[in-house]
């Protein structure tokens, strides 16, 4: 909310000139932007300042104006700040719509996880947990409450909505997992979770010798399967797989054998999607259909999951 916003930040701010912190605020801003103008009425009407303002309006920002009116008896016109009540109600109003997850709880599970063979060295994978932090963003700018279960990644998160809880192997993300779901209206389970975990770790790091190796492994819980079992007709579970070969097939099985309303495919057979990368092509598969989507951001690839999660409520 930029209020009071003067001719000159209006000027700045249609034309990109960062100058001051509040225009680069401004400029690198991905939250909706409000601007309640506040200048002297000839100002207010100069064709530059309304030209200004339509470019605003065209870069999706909000602009709340005052109208023509009496104030104390005094004549007041366009140009002065509106009432900071009446500014208060409308983003009040505006954020309210906007929040259609709002009391809605959601855990999410993202990145990889490490499986410890000694105290050195660990069995992981590629899983970066982009996808997944994406996901609890979305969520999050949606309104919901979203408990976060993330394996070793380097990513950060910084909204109040999301609580995150770090754990290091799949054993301790299956705990984690299992005590929190049943508190949730939703789960989407996008970590990479081991299959199989060193059957022992080794106390003290395993020296070099002259034998081979053998690391003998045992399979880890499937938390998605785990959390199908107990899950209530009015929760939602949502799952993701990376096939290398028969990827719907395998999908559509995964989705009956763990309970999923949907499961999102991502292939490893497209450019850009995936483990490490930026962006993401995925297919939706439910029940009745299969819906593909372009290559895109993972911001972007997060809209449409909750998109149809929120089909599903
Ligand atoms: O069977 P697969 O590992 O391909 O299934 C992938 C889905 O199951 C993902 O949603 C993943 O997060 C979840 N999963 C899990 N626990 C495991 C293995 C996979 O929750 N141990």
């Amino acid at each position: 909310m930029i209020a009071p916003a003067t001719a000159s930040t209006i000027g700045k701010m249609a034309n990109g000139i960062a100058d001051n912190m509040l225009i680069t605020t401004y400029l690198s801003m991905k939250a909706p932007v409000f601007i309640a103008p506040a200048m002297d009425l000839d100002m207010y009407r100069h064709p530059s300042t309304q030209h200004n303002l339509e470019v605003l309006k065209s870069y999706g920002n909000h602009i709340i104006e005052a109208a023509d009116g009496f104030l104390a008896s005094h004549l007041v016109g366009k140009g002065r700040m509106q009432e900071p009540e009446v500014i208060i109600e409308q983003l009040e109003k505006f954020f309210s719509s906007s929040l259609p997850m709002k009391g809605k709880k959601v855990m999410i599970t993202a990145g990889p996880t490490y499986e410890k063979i000694d105290p050195v060295r660990f069995i992981g994978n590629y899983s970066s947990g982009k996808m997944g932090f994406a996901l609890a963003e979305e969520c999050a700018n949606r309104g919901a409450e979203v408990t976060l279960i993330s394996g070793p990644v380097s990513l950060s998160v910084n909204n109040p909505l999301i609580k995150r809880v770090d754990v290091e192997c799949a054993d301790e993300m299956y705990r984690a997992a299992k005590e929190e779901f049943s508190n949730c209206d939703a789960a989407i389970l996008c970590a990479a979770v081991a299959d199989f975990t060193p059957e022992e770790s080794a106390p003290t790091k395993i020296k070099r010798g002259k034998d081979d190796m053998v690391l003998r492994l045992k399979p880890t819980q499937d938390i998605a399967a785990a959390l199908g079992k107990e899950k209530r007709d009015n929760q939602i579970l949502v799952g993701f797989a990376l096939e290398t070969n028969n990827e719907q097939k395998n999908a559509r099985e995964k989705l009956e054998r763990k309970r999923f309303n949907f499961i999102v495919l991502n292939s490893l057979n497209d450019k850009g999607a995936g483990f490490r990368h930026d962006t993401n092509k995925i297919s939706i598969i439910d029940k009745e259909s299969v819906t593909e989507y372009p290559l895109k951001s993972k911001d972007e690839v997060a809209k449409d999951i909750i998109d149809k999660l929120n089909k599903e409520f």
